[in-house]
């Protein structure tokens, strides 16, 4: 800073100097030309009129001789004319002689002089040229009126001033064009400087392009930590902010986009009015919070009777509704399509086939055509939607297998991110599916394909192993397909926390006497609870008939014990979904039928969306909550009912088969296909002292509040960050050609 004030304040002097020194100079100079130009003017008018005057002076005739001079005077710059005798006695002139001349003020030398004479305003001069005639000497007088010099001066130093600004001013853009063009390409390799050094790259840089402090920058900002703000293990504390620190700090300026079948608001019409839902979705609960941490831009089918009303031109609209934070693009399925791709190949096909709840998966030609075309228009909106070269997209789920691969063709600089959110099965089962090699061929377009757990994630390296031409690495856990690396990598998903069902809760008593108030239940029942989407992956038929066996073996909790399942209609176009439903209703009439009586029922069964307040009131009304998922990927109802705890009582009756189980240990961990463990289950939480339910709730809270939903991305994150830093090392490395030998396989980025 300190340079650039030295030589700014050089140059202003430089050109105050200049304008100082040269305008004056410059009409001095013309003054000098011009003079000198009217002295040869004095000599050629009185040469030429040399030998007429000698003539006339000898005959003393002097009214030729005023003559001859009044026509000398005709020349422009010619003043006057007159004749000096020896005694210095002005004998002739004429008329335009000023009246204050006199041969005193001329210089009557010898040879021919020449001098300047200032008479009141007018500025002369004066030149006399001696002469030796034989009837006189003396000597002849011109007065020049140097008016036009004196303006011909004025002018010169005029131009010369505006010559002068012209050229510093031409010379001053010129120079601040070249700074800023200089000062933009050092801010550009600064930039990248400071990048490299966030992203802890190896910062090299070419030497044409670096400014010449950048090493020192680099230096200054290690030195100041800047990139060393931890952002992982087991110390960090996962938030909002912590994510936004996240996506500044080590993926600056990235675009986020993500893509799920399911929207995160629903815009319905009901009569006149237009009412918003939040779906029953894990997916949803988890990706939500994330994006309005991170904003982006979210591409999901609008499923909404209000959704078409409710975008712009181009599908789009700002959510959440109360304080928009992010943009949602609708996609537009028809129903033929949705029966194909959604309900059928999704649902009839994926679903059972990864769930293993013995329900026979349906593959059907027509279903996968329609997998097939809706996946490529969520590639073509989601390209769409880039507004980069290398947006992160997260994919989410397995609506969008061939999704992936068909956005790597898109948009090959993408760091494209898949998380499967239902369980992978072994490769027997996946090997049922007809179109297997082209499902897993569309996964492994993602740069890092993401499960719940490792054990999917093996399942998955197996079947890739199985059935694709490709290489496996289990040791870094990755898979080589064609030119492309795909890294495999578990990452459990969670809740928010604080949630937001919580904002606004009552205290534990209140919520427990509100929702027995609310549901009919007497004032001192004990209350166990389920509640999910109604999906037979969910156990909910099993919970049932474990609670009516438990009614059967324990005849003392008869009206003392309630248990409310709260279900969500889902996919209820399916025959296995109706049916489940209509079993369900049964089962729950029947137990009711045994067990009940005018003023007791057992079981509850609510068919309906709870909102979220809803659904964590009721789990801070409960005493148990039972998750008996068959099979689950992660099952985040377990990790809300935790979250819903904050007096650290309530006891979780958690399945094996949910991958919840491998992070909620201190919950009574049980197989619902097993329905005397269950009942068990059921007996040892009701009967559990409040210290020992504290205690395994206070250990169970701290796991779900450590490993939140942003701890979840976050990962994802710092995955695709770190991807992104071995895609610029190796093309740094392969600009500077290394040989073949030391050259890292590219990965997908
Ligand atoms: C599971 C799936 C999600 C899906 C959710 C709700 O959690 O993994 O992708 O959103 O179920 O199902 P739905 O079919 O109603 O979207």
């Amino acid at each position: 800073m300190k340079l650039v004030i030295r030589y700014g304040l050089a140059a202003l002097l430089i050109v105050l100097a200049i304008i100082l020194l040269i305008p004056p100079f410059a009409a001095s100079l013309i003054r000098q030309w011009s003079q000198s130009d009217v002295e040869s003017r004095s000599v050629l008018a009185f040469n030429s009129a040399l030998d007429e005057f000698t003539m006339l002076i000898d005959q003393h005739d002097s009214k030729k001789i005023v003559a001859l001079f009044e026509r000398m005077s005709l020349d422009e710059q010619l003043l006057a004319v007159g004749y000096c005798n020896e005694q210095g006695t002005l004998l002739y002139k004429t008329k335009e002689t000023p009246k204050s001349f006199t041969c005193k003020e001329a210089t009557l030398r010898k040879t021919p002089t020449f001098s300047t004479l200032r008479l009141g305003r007018l500025r002369l001069l004066v030149s006399s040229f001696p002469i030796a005639a034989a009837g006189a000497r003396g000597h002849v007088v011109l007065l020049h009126d140097l008016a036009l010099v004196e303006q011909r001066t004025a002018e010169a130093r005029l131009w010369t001033i505006v010559v002068l600004v012209g050229v510093v001013f031409l010379a001053a853009a010129f120079a601040t064009l070249v700074a800023i063009l200089l000062a933009r390409r050092w801010v550009h390799s600064l930039r990248r400087a400071i990048n490299d050094v966030r992203l802890g790259g190896s910062g090299v840089m070419e030497a044409s392009e670096a400014p010449p402090f950048a090493g020192e920058f680099r230096h200054l900002l290690r030195d100041l930590q800047l990139t060393n703000i931890p952002v992982d293990g087991p110390e960090v504390d996962w938030s909002p902010a912590m994510l936004r620190l996240v996506l500044t700090q080590k993926l600056p300026g990235a675009e986020v986009i993500v893509v799920s079948n399911r929207e995160p608001y629903i815009h319905n019409r009901e009569g006149a009015e237009i009412v918003v839902q939040t779906p029953a979705s894990g997916l949803v609960a988890a990706i939500e919070p994330i994006m309005r941490a991170c904003g982006g831009t979210w591409v999901a089918h609008g499923s909404g009777t209000a959704d078409r009303e409710t975008v712009d031109r181009f599908d789009r609209i700002r959510v959440p509704p109360d304080s928009p934070g992010y943009l949602l693009r609708r996609v537009w399925v028809n129903e033929e399509e949705q029966n194909g791709y959604y309900y059928g190949f999704a649902n009839e096909g994926l679903w059972p086939l990864c769930h293993m709840a013995f329900v026979r998966p349906n593959f059907r030609e027509h279903d996968w055509n329609e997998y097939k075309s809706i996946n490529a228009r969520y590639a073509q909106a989601v390209a769409g939607e880039a507004k980069r070269p290398d947006p992160i997209i997260l994919v989410q789920d397995y609506h969008f297998a061939l999704l992936p691969s068909l956005l790597r063709k898109k948009l090959p600089n993408a760091t494209i991110i898949t998380f499967w959110h239902i369980p992978w099965p072994n490769p027997e089962i996946f090997g049922i599916c007809p179109w297997k090699e082209e499902i897993i061929a569309g996964l492994l377009g993602s740069s890092v394909i993401g499960f719940h757990t490792q054990f999917h994630c093996n399942n998955f390296l197996d079947t890739v192993d199985r059935f694709m031409e490709a290489r496996t690495d289990r040791e870094q856990s990755f898979v080589t397909f064609g030119n492309l690396e795909s890294y495999i990598r578990p990452y459990p998903i969670s809740i928010e926390w604080p949630p937001a069902g919580m904002k606004d809760q009552k205290p534990v008593p209140e919520c427990r006497a509100a929702v027995r108030r609310r549901l009919g239940l007497a004032e001192h029942a004990r209350l166990g609870v389920g509640i999910e989407r109604f999906d037979y992956t969910k156990g909910i038929i099993d919970r049932l008939r474990a609670v009516d066996s438990f009614l059967v073996s324990h005849p003392e909790w008869r009206e003392r014990f309630v248990f409310v399942q709260v279900a969500a209609p889902s996919r209820t176009k399916l025959a296995s979904y109706s049916a489940l439903q209509a079993e369900a209703a049964e089962l729950a009439r029947e137990i009711n039928a045994r067990h009940g009586n005018a003023f007791y029922q057992p079981i509850m069964l609510i068919i309906r969306h709870y909102e979220p307040h809803e659904i964590f009131e009721l789990f801070r009304a409960a005493d148990l909550c039972i998750v008996s998922s068959l099979h689950d990927g992660m099952n985040l109802v377990a990790k809300e009912f935790v979250a819903a705890r904050d007096d650290q009582q309530g006891v979780l009756l958690l399945s094996t088969f949910a991958g919840a189980s491998r992070e909620l240990t201190e919950a009574l961990i049980v197989n619902p296909y097993d329905s005397h463990s269950m009942v068990a289950a059921i007996e040892q939480a009701l009967l559990m002292p409040i210290a020992e339910q504290r205690e395994r709730m206070r250990l169970m809270r701290e796991i779900v509040r450590l490993r939140n939903v942003y701890r979840w991305a976050g990962q994802m994150l710092l995955d695709a960050a770190d991807l992104r830093k071995r895609r610029r090392i190796i093309q740094i490395m392969s600009r500077q050609q290394p040989p073949a030998d030391l050259r890292m396989r590219s990965p997908a980025n």
